[in-house]
């Protein structure tokens, strides 16, 4: 998705605000994009240099860093509207080339004010909804309004979802700024101030963070913040004010060759934090005790965030024998009608602003549900808008393919899963204790698992490398790592993967395995389930596949496997731990061994806020 960000100076502070920008441009490349610009103002003449391609390129041909003044804003755009090309990066200006604008999100009405605008005899230079933004703040500036008040009026006009930053040239000293839908952090500093899409992209130069709240608008200089609430009024800073715990050490790869690599060897201590986190933390008990009032549970979240939920509504069922009922959230809107007052809506989402997500989280509101939100990043748009935010504590995620944030993500909701079993009396304290024993050794059980698992998945990978498609099966509660498997190696080596309950095999999928054909087994600590995946492998194996088990270190199965990785022995419930980084491994290496970059995988975004 696209990326935003600025920087002002105070009048006497010499800063290279071009050198800030591009950096920050640089922290902002995980969230995938085609094209990136700046603009900066010099002399009173605003300057843009804008074209598609990588951020270093760009850098060597138009020198991104060595812009000057006072204020510096820039962009990675990501496209939606109108091909990736020069003409369509951002910054975006009007006709005068006095205004000039970024913007993260969709204008949904720009068709008709475009047609509006250009009736009034507006020339437009790209296909953008968001050079509409300038041209509208241009027509206002004609009726004599202010700077601030035009920007304020065209920001009333539109509809959609942004994050915004514009800059004119006759206030060569300020970067004003609107928010809806899209994320937006305003960075303190002293003797500059700084506005960006994320934290990562502040982090070198301020830890001191405002989260820009939708309908927020106002303007930043080198040395003042100011914020209204559309229609509303003025907002006080400092009461927003918190300090970020993440530094830049962990936002950066810390000798690592892609930032994918460095996450999943972070699982160890992301999941130690998860645990101690969720131990100092009354939320868990809260969030329980609002699962036991609930008439109804369910569980949305998109992409990985949706296996971790599968692993929670697997989980519940198990251990306390309700159903939650998981959807994916991008189909809200056939599971929203049903929900009613006494409902509860658990949203799980890493970034905490993926709009499909925050879609389903207003309409089950709208309909009286209450809303539990799991979220990574503190203070972003689903945990705000939720009854209880829950934190997962991984620390910043750059690499666009999940990791760290979906083991953390099932050790968080299967210590909820134990909580509210316990607060319903389905579990014995004894069983409670059991369980919830094995998940305070995650952290030791992810060690294990990767350093058992990082030789044997080059091989796996050697292999993968040369295949079109893989099957990845299993059964249970080890389906959702299957999921999880296929999902991380489609992202990012590019190779078809399937993943379905292993027993699906006989009705259809079958007919296209031959000799070779890959086939992953999540083989979860169950002797039921290991009994029945027995058939399974013996299925695929007459037919020639080749097997690829993913299996306890004390399975029965491990003869039958042509290549296994052992996973540290443990209980069902933390199959996720034991069984996932395995894969993460594999799916990264194979797509290294292809020649791709794991961390920007094509036409991914790391936070997708476009419906
Ligand atoms: C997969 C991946 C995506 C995200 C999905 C939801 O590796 O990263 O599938 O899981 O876009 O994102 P969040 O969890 O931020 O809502």
């Amino acid at each position: 998705m696209c990326g935003i960000i600025g920087v002002c100076a105070s009048p006497g502070r010499r800063l290279n605000t071009g050198e800030m920008v591009f950096k920050g441009l640089l922290r902002l490349e995980y969230r995938g994009y085609d094209s990136a610009g700046v603009a900066s103002i010099e002399s009173g003449v605003i300057k843009v240099l804008k074209g598609k391609g990588r951020i270093a390129d760009l850098e060597k041909k138009l020198g991104f860093s060595r812009v000057g003044g006072s204020v510096v804003i820039g962009h990675t755009r990501w496209a939606t509207h109108g091909a990736p090309s020069d003409e369509n990066a951002h910054p975006h200006t009007d006709c005068t080339g006095s205004i000039a604008i970024v913007h993260n999100g969709i204008i949904e009405n720009y068709r008709e004010l475009r047609e509006a605008l250009a009736k009034k005899g507006h020339v437009f230079k790209s296909e953008t909804d968001t050079e509409v933004v300038a041209h509208l703040i241009e027509e206002y500036l004609k009726t004599g309004l202010a700077p601030y008040e035009a920007f304020k009026k065209a920001i009333s006009s539109i509809r959609g979802s942004y994050a915004i930053l514009a800059v004119f040239s006759s206030q060569p000293d300020t970067i004003f700024f609107a928010k809806k839908d899209s994320p937006l952090v305003i960075g303190l500093g002293e003797g500059f101030n700084m506005v960006a899409s994320d934290i990562p992209a502040l982090l070198e130069y301020t830890r001191r963070v405002i989260t820009v709240r939708d309908m927020w608008v106002g303007y930043i200089t080198g040395d003042s913040v100011f914020i209204e609430e559309l229609g509303k009024g003025p907002v006080e800073p400092s009461s927003y004010v918190r300090v970020v715990e993440w530094d830049l050490e962990s936002a950066s790869k810390g000798g690592y060759q892609h930032f994918m690599i460095k996450e999943i060897h972070e699982q160890p201590r992301a999941l130690a934090e998860t645990f101690y986190g969720a131990l100092s933390d009354l939320s868990l008990g809260e969030a329980a005790k609002i699962l036991l009032d609930a008439r109804r549970i369910y569980i949305t979240a998109a992409g990985t965030s949706y296996h971790a939920s599968l692993h929670f509504a697997l989980s519940m069922g198990r251990i306390s024998k309700i159903l939650v009922t998981p959807f994916i959230a991008s189909e809200y809107e056939s599971y929203a009608p049903t929900a009613r007052e006494g409902d509860v809506l658990i949203a799980v989402s890493q970034s905490g602003e993926t709009m499909d997500t925050l879609k389903a989280v207003r309409a089950f509101k709208e309909r009286g549900a209450r809303v539990i939100a799991v979220s990574n990043v503190v203070d972003s748009a689903i945990p705000r808008e939720s009854d209880l935010p829950l934190y997962t504590r991984a620390g910043p995620e750059i690499g666009v393919a999940a990791t760290k944030t979906f083991t953390t993500q099932t050790l968080l909701l299967s210590l909820l899963a134990l909580e509210y079993g316990l607060l319903r009396g389905e579990l014995l304290k004894s069983e409670y204790e059991e369980l919830r024993k094995e998940l305070s050794k995650s952290s030791e059980l992810a060690s294990k698992t990767i350093s058992w698992s990082e030789g044997v998945a080059r091989k796996i990978a050697e292999f993968l490398r040369f295949k079109n498609s893989i099957y990845y099966l299993s059964r249970g509660i080890g389906l959702p790592t299957a999921m999880e498997g296929a999902l991380k190696i489609k992202e990012i080596a590019y190779i078809h993967a399937e993943a379905y309950p292993a027993g699906e095999s006989k009705h259809g999928p079958i007919a296209l395995v031959e000799k070779d054909f890959p086939v992953v087994f999540v083989v979860p600590r169950d002797e039921y389930y290991e009994k029945l995946i027995l058939g399974n492998i013996q299925e695929m194996k007459a037919r020639g596949a080749f097997i690829i088990g993913v299996a306890p270190e004390d399975s029965k199965l491990l003869d039958l496997f042509d290549i296994c990785i052992k996973t540290p022995a443990s209980n069902w419930l933390t199959t996720p731990i034991t069984h996932t980084p395995p894969l993460q491994l594999v799916a990264y290496y194979t797509s290294v061994y292809k020649g791709f970059d794991p961390d920007k995988p094509r036409n991914l975004a790391k936070t997708v806020t476009v419906e």
